[in-house]
């Protein structure tokens, strides 16, 4: 039978940063629910990539006194870039676009135009309010305070010729696709869309730029580039063959199955996206769902506001599958949710240490200890059944449909609640069947005690195969362990109590998810996170030239002289001071305490010569005079503060005048 083709896709990323975890959830979640299709027997088509177009790549590649290309490159290609990411996190996409790749270029000039014969697109004058970060443009009504409405941040006033699309003729159309199907999903997202953006009047779109160069050129009209965000959503399309060579699936997969995005793309994705294709005269995607943010102390996480949290950290620290898992299991797939340290480590101790991990050990000990590890035949069967074992197969039994329900309705965290419900039943039925006190007359009761542990086994691999689409590798160890083979890891065995063949051989191998200590991870992770922060300040930073001018005869008045280091000590009491016993040429001693300690040991610097101003006024510090001040540089490294005390050629002689 031929498969049911299933597309899905996410948004493509702007590698204008690096990415935090909030871009990752977004593509954890989407290759759940690919792993999920391709579970179920779907031919899959799961696209990411990368938004590479527009201003803001331009200012940032500029900055970075590289050309835009080199910039993205290096985003999305280079060493911890977004492509290792994906590898890292074990993202199994079919296809990855970029969107300065030759084919969708030309694939989007082509459209353009298309749309521009047609006569939805025309010439006109643009004059609005932009703003930059974002690449959108907004009506005066559509501001927040005077500003960019998704951002917060000030818009600018732009008045320039450009293309329009005639975004307004669409609006019935648009409108009757939200409200009268489930084209847009979660429901809520429907009247958010139809009350701000199409009721007040739908304005035609701007969908030309003049005033910069990195973007899709509209090839009728040199100087003109495609808005970056009519680029980017065509993707979707083009990385099919839609009016190219390069692939030749546009006619199999599209329209899209699902666009999964997230909560403030979904106007460009549930408005301008359907408009722009009933313009073309193409398939509508079936489904756009409109997932929420990941917060940070109940903000959006941003790298502006340097409270972005590194994938690559968590991922390193606790595991791929076991940040994967928190992901999907802990924020309900449509809302908002607060992202913290602490609840990782707690949704990783709880479910998978405690839960799972507990479930699996506990009862491959068993087998091993009790059986060797190979059950004996006739253990699927019982000849005196209990109503816990009833209870427990039940619950099973009806998992994997109810599992379905959840993943169909795009719901992944209920889908895993249902499995953890069902791991926590496992757990309870050992301590209500307690296979020790049974082990201990074997003759009696190891009948009894095969079929509670194939019952245990049983449940471990149904759970395991529901949670193969969230922790891919980490259930394949665990089917080894509880000794499945492949013919019982499939979708229909999910289905099957007892396809677990009864003289399973199981395997003691590692604790798939052990405890974190809560308290030394934390630590940990802060200090990484400031690691990663210092990483992030300039390798050398000094302070600004005075700007206020000192007249020549002042200065004049400063007296520095070369001064020889007799002795140096620390100040008693101090962890800051150093006190100088220094030949200034006179032939009488001379103390000077400087606030060095932290960078210079005493006994360095004995015999040193050094540079001092001397004709300051003698003052005291920690109750000893210090007579002058010696001479350093001074300037931050990577947010840490230096010093260098000035040296000078020990052919100076100590009370040589510098001037
Ligand atoms: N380039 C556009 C998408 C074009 S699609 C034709 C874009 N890129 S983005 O890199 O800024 O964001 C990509 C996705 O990451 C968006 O769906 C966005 O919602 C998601 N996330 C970015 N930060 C997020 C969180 N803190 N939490 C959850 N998702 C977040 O938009």
């Amino acid at each position: 039978m031929e498969k049911k083709k299933f597309y899905i896709t996410t948004p493509i990323y702007y590698p204008s940063d690096k990415l935090h975890i909030g871009h990752t959830y977004c593509t954890v979640a989407t290759d759940a629910m690919a792993r999920y299709k391709r579970l179920t027997g779907h031919d899959v088509m799961f696209l990411t990539g990368t938004d590479e177009h527009g201003q803001k790549i331009e200012n940032k590649a500029k900055e970075a006194g590289v050309t835009p290309q080199q910039f993205v490159d290096n985003i999305v290609e280079g060493e911890g870039g977004i492509l290792d990411l994906w590898k890292l996190m074990n993202i199994s996409n079919d296809r990855f676009i970029r969107t300065t790749d030759d084919y969708h270029v030309a694939s989007v000039q082509k459209i353009f135009k298309k749309m521009y014969d047609k006569g939805d697109i025309y010439k006109g004058a643009y004059k609005g309010k932009y703003c930059t970060p974002c690449e959108s443009f907004w009506t005066e009504s559509q501001l927040k305070d005077g500003c960019c409405p998704d951002c917060g941040r000030s818009v600018v006033d732009a008045e320039e010729e450009a293309y329009f699309f005639k975004l307004s003729k669409y609006a019935d159309r648009v409108q009757s696709l939200l409200e009268d199907t489930d084209f847009l999903q979660p429901r809520s997202r429907v009247n958010e869309m139809v009350n701000n953006f199409i009721k007040p009047g739908l304005e035609d779109l701007c969908v030309s730029r003049t005033s910069f160069t990195w973007g899709v050129p509209v090839d009728f009209d040199p100087g003109h580039v495609v808005y970056v965000w009519v680029d980017a959503l065509f993707n979707y399309c083009t990385a099919l063959g839609f009016l190219n060579d390069k692939y030749d699936d546009y006619d199999h997969y599209w329209p899209a199955d699902y666009h999964f995005v997230g909560k403030e793309i979904v106007r460009f994705h549930s408005i301008i996206w359907p408009a722009m294709l009933m313009s073309m005269e193409e398939p509508l995607p079936k489904h756009v769902f409109g997932h929420g943010w990941l917060l940070l102390d109940g903000g959006k996480m941003s790298k502006s506001k340097g409270n972005v949290v590194d994938p690559y950290i968590l991922a390193e620290k606790f595991g791929v599958d076991a940040l994967r898992f928190f992901l999907m299991r802990t924020f309900p797939f449509g809302s908002d949710g607060n992202f913290s340290n602490e609840l990782l480590i707690q949704t990783i101790n709880t479910d998978l240490a405690n839960d799972l991990g507990n479930l699996v050990s506990r009862t491959t000990a068993m087998a091993g200890k009790y059986f060797d590890g190979t059950l004996p035949a006739g253990c699927k069967t019982c000849a005196a059944p209990e109503a816990v074992d009833a209870d427990l197969i039940a619950m099973v039994s009806a998992l994997r449909d109810q599992y379905e329900k959840d993943m169909e309705s795009c719901a992944p965290h209920t889908a895993l609640n249902d499995v953890f419900k069902v791991i926590q039943r496992a757990n309870k039925y050992i301590d209500e069947t307690a296979p020790w006190a049974l082990a201990k007359d074997m003759d009696a009761n190891g009948e009894r005690l095969a079929h509670v542990l194939y019952n245990l086994l049983e449940t471990t691999r149904i759970c395991g195969i529901l949670l193969t689409p969230f922790m891919p590798e980490s259930m394949e160890k665990l089917f080894v362990q509880i000794g499945a083979c492949e013919a019982c890891r499939d979708w229909a065995s999910a289905n099957q109590w007892g396809r677990l063949c009864e003289t399973v051989t199981t395997t003691k191998g590692e604790n798939l998810f052990p405890r974190i200590d809560m308290e030394k991870a934390i630590a940990e992770l802060e200090a990484a996170a400031e690691a990663a922060r210092k990483a992030t300040l300039p390798a050398i930073e000094t302070e600004p030239l005075a700007t206020e001018n000192v007249d020549f005869d002042t200065f004049c008045k400063s007296d520095f002289r070369a001064v020889k280091v007799k002795a140096c000590e620390n100040v008693k009491k101090s962890d800051k001071l150093l006190k100088f016993t220094l030949d200034d040429g006179t032939g009488t001693d001379r103390q000077i305490l400087s606030g060095i300690a932290k960078w210079y040991k005493p006994e360095d610097l004995v015999g040193k010569t050094l540079v001092a101003i001397v004709n300051l006024p003698p003052r005291k510090m920690m109750g000893q005079e210090s007579c002058g001040m010696l001479i350093s540089a001074v300037h931050t490294e990577k947010g840490e503060e230096k010093l260098n005390l000035l040296m000078v050629d020990d052919a100076i002689p100590a009370g040589a005048k510098l001037c």
